[in-house]
């Protein structure tokens, strides 16, 4: 993984609807939020930053990238597909969640290096796995 992208994680993923997610989760807070698409963090950090400790946020992403940076959020990760969402929820907490938030499609973090196969710019495998664990490659 490149480091510098998971040190900065605005470059990992901007999410451009944060204050819409903030303002539109804000009457059912607090409580435990899923945060089904993590990706950067991006939503679930604004989340915390605007709630703080009244907030658990449960993050999900099939990109393990992307929940390399979850530890640091404080935010309880998982790595696993969305829709798959009522195990994994119900694995992680016996709460009542009062939000789940979806933010489909791919990150800037996918799209962006070249190695993942997301990319129309840039040489690279053509892969587009989000969990690039999983199956296999086609490589050309
Ligand atoms: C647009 S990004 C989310 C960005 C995030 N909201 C943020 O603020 O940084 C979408 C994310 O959803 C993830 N994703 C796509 N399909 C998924 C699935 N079926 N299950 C879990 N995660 C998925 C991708 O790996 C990607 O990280």
């Amino acid at each position: 993984m490149n480091q510098d992208r998971k040190k900065d994680n605005g470059s990992f993923h901007r999410p451009v609807l944060a204050q819409e997610v903030v303002d539109l989760l804000a009457p059912v807070l607090p409580g435990v939020v899923v945060d089904a698409t993590f990706g950067g963090g991006g939503h679930s950090r604004r989340l915390l930053d605007e709630f703080g400790g009244d907030v658990t946020v449960i993050g999900i992403d099939r990109d393990p990238e992307a929940l390399a940076n979850a530890g640091e959020l404080g935010v309880v990760a998982i790595e696993g597909n969305f829709a798959d969402l009522r195990h994994l929820v119900s694995e992680a907490t016996d709460r009542p969640i009062s939000a789940v938030l979806f933010d489909f499609g791919v990150s800037s973090h996918q799209l962006d290096e070249a190695a993942r196969g997301f990319s129309y710019r840039k040489e690279g495998p053509i892969d587009m796995r989000m969990a690039p664990m999983q199956g296999s490659a086609h490589r050309r």
